[in-house]
């Protein structure tokens, strides 16, 4: 989703802000701008011979529908002496994307620019009301209206921080905001409530202010992470923080645990490609430190303070959306199997509205990649509030989910920059997988069972790098034949059910064609009406306990003259038979196949979406972590 950047310092501010925006980039946006206090005095001439000195400090806006190359080209135009500035991507939600309505916005009076993440819920209200008092916008924007409440305070008696804090009092929403002002040259001020920002604190006086790290990880490992409803200003002096209703607070520096390498495409074409292929790593940092294989047991430092409550539980509840809440359907399958507790999963965006029963026997995980997603969130707020521990399984450092639970596991997948999750879903299969085997051993699961799960658990990462190296060739001629489908289904039982509607939604995603997952026998029930000889089926096969009632729902579909692409055993000859493709994957113990089976799904999106020349890393319309509704 949106964007933040902001520098303040002694250097050009304009490369800083475009190269951090270029960083933001992968999180979706439509349009970009800029914010510059023009240091002056500056010459300027007039009629080719006459020239004027103008002091002071002006306000530049720079911005444009369109790709940050763009900004950057247009920006190229008018080069501007700044020390001070801010910058944003924009991913439009009220107002269509456009020049007028990319931000920064400015007041009535164009004394000072806001950029803004998030939705300000009442800002019809605030816009006839400023509206009546003569205000005109030139925006759709609900941030607009927020920039001339800001201008309506901002006075000579009050500062802009003030005068900042004041309107943030009247508005209703989710923000994470950043302001400038041309009689305030000398600060930044943001403020977040609900959308996440922080604060690198540079070497010599230089300050930066970002949504997400990785816009500032070049400059500076040191950040300081606001709260919602704190507010911070910025100047080359240091940083003065605050909550919205005035109370000065101290915060802690803390050091950002991610390397500049992990944010960049290390000779792969695309963030998601490489993403693929860190999973033997990544898989194998989930694990790190946490497995103590003799005694078949698992110790999750984050949740140490809970082992009493995780043992009496009488129920989980698992919420996540998207990509998390499929690795957490899977994470149903097997605690239920391995530990015998009874475990819900609902789509976060479902849990929090529909006054769910929660007790304090529950004890609910949040599973978010980003640790922002809005739904998850608020669904684990809701639970909390209902009186269950509420636990976070989450990738990003500091982010807010992982800030506001009560304790959780974090999956150590690094940055995961491409938009369809990759590396985050198995890295969140495999905490899952650590989460079982403990939980069971609390309870059923012996000290050999778990040992031998262990065991295989440890083999995986090798077991998905042959799958890397056996089979990426094959499923790229495999997407060139089918490149020109215009629908595909996925599906797949127990296990791989979730896969398949991972699979489902991975396709869609990026290379825009319908695809849909589900489970392998409820074929019959409807989708079967689709399959003839147009209809690619992916069907997800492994030797399992329901490997022979799959190979009948494959006879099905033939029987349609669908065209089977199967991800199956090694070593299994007899699909050869009746599935058009095969792609093999390592035999392992049916609750890890997810992990391997996963891997050519994923591969075949990526290869999929190049075939057909889509943008792979930033599919349209799709924003990296939805801190929206
Ligand atoms: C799919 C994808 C999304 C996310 C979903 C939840 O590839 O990336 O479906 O999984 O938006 O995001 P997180 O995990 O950040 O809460």
């Amino acid at each position: 989703m949106c964007g933040i950047v902001g520098y303040i310092g002694y250097r050009e501010a304009t490369p800083i802000l475009l190269t951090g925006l270029k960083r933001l980039e992968y999180r979706g946006y439509d349009s970009a701008g800029l914010a510059l206090l023009e240091d002056l005095p500056r010459a300027v001439t007039s009629n080719g011979t006459e020239t004027a000195l103008v002091t002071g400090t002006r306000l530049v806006i720079q911005k444009c529908r369109g790709k940050v190359t763009e900004l950057e080209e247009l920006s190229a135009l008018t080069p501007i002496h700044s020390t001070v500035g801010i910058g944003h991507t924009r991913w439009a939600t009220h107002g269509a994307p456009s020049d007028i309505n990319s931000h920064p916005h400015t007041d009535q009076n164009e004394r000072l620019a806001i950029i803004h993440n998030g939705i300000i819920e009442n800002y019809g209200q605030i816009r006839d009301r400023l509206a009546a008092r003569g205000h005109t916008f030139r925006s759709e924007t609900d941030t607009e209206v927020l920039a001339h409440l800001i201008g309506e305070f901002y006075s000579e008696e009050r500062s802009l921080t003030e005068a900042v804090r004041l309107a943030l009092n009247e508005v209703v929403g989710a923000y994470g905001i950043a302001v400038v002002a041309a009689d305030d040259p000398n600060e930044i001020v943001c403020a977040r409530k609900g959308s996440p920002l922080v604060i690198g604190v540079g070497n010599d006086n230089e300050y930066f202010v970002a949504s997400d790290a990785a816009a500032i990880i070049a400059h500076t490992r040191q950040v300081i992470y606001l709260s919602d409803n704190e507010m911070a200003t910025v100047s080359r002096s240091g940083i003065k923080t605050r909550t919205i209703s005035n109370i000065e607070i101290t915060k802690n520096i803390e050091v950002l645990d991610m390397e500049l390498e992990a944010i960049e495409k290390s000779g792969f074409d695309h963030f998601m490609l490489k993403e693929i292929h860190e999973q033997p790593r990544t898989i194998t940092d989930a694990m790190r430190g946490r497995v103590i294989e003799e005694e078949g047991d698992i110790v999750l430092g984050g949740l140490q303070n809970q082992l009493r409550d995780l043992r009496r539980a009488k129920r989980l509840i698992l919420t996540a959306c998207g990509t998390s809440f499929h690795a957490g359907l899977i994470g149903k399958y097997m605690i239920e199997q391995y530990a015998r507790i009874p475990v819900e999963i609902e789509y976060a965006s479902e849990f929090r509205y529909r006054n769910p029963i929660v007790g304090d026997d529950d004890v609910m995980f949040g599973i978010s990649q980003s640790g922002e997603t809005a739904d998850t969130l608020a669904a684990m707020r809701e639970g909390k509030r209902k009186g269950a521990r509420a636990l976070g399984i989450v990738n990003v450092v500091g982010s807010t989910i992982a800030r506001e639970s009560d304790g959780g596991v974090y999956i150590h997948a690094g940055p995961e920059i491409g938009v369809a999750s990759t590396k985050a879903f198995t890295s969140q299969l495999t905490v899952l997988s650590l989460l079982t085997i403990m939980l069971g051993r609390m309870r059923h699961l012996s000290v050999v069972d778990g040992r031998a799960m262990i065991r295989e658990l440890l083999l995986i990462p090798e077991k998905v790098q042959r799958i890397l190296d056996d089979s990426e060739q094959q499923v790229k001629e495999i997407a060139e034949i089918f490149k020109d489908a215009t629908n595909f289904l996925y599906l797949g039982r127990g296990y791989n059910y979730p896969v398949a509607l991972e699979g489902a939604l991975k396709l869609k995603e990026i290379s825009y064609i319908h695809a849909e997952g589900y489970p392998a026998a409820e074929m019959k029930h409807g989708p079967i009406a689709l399959i003839d000889e147009n209809m690619p089926v992916v069907i997800i096969a492994p030797h399992d306990e329901v490997y022979e009632k799959v190979l009948s729902n494959i006879q099905e579909v033939r029987a349609r003259k669908g065209h089977v692409i199967a991800i199956a055993s090694e070593g299994d000859e007899k699909i050869k038979e009746l599935a058009e493709q095969v792609i093999y994957i390592p035999r392992t113990m049916s609750l890890f196949t997810p992990m391997l089976s996963v891997v050519p799904l994923q591969l075949l999106s990526y290869y999929m979406a190049c075939a057909r020349g889509c943008n792979v890393d930033q599919p349209r319309n799709l924003a990296k972590s939805v801190t929206v509704e």
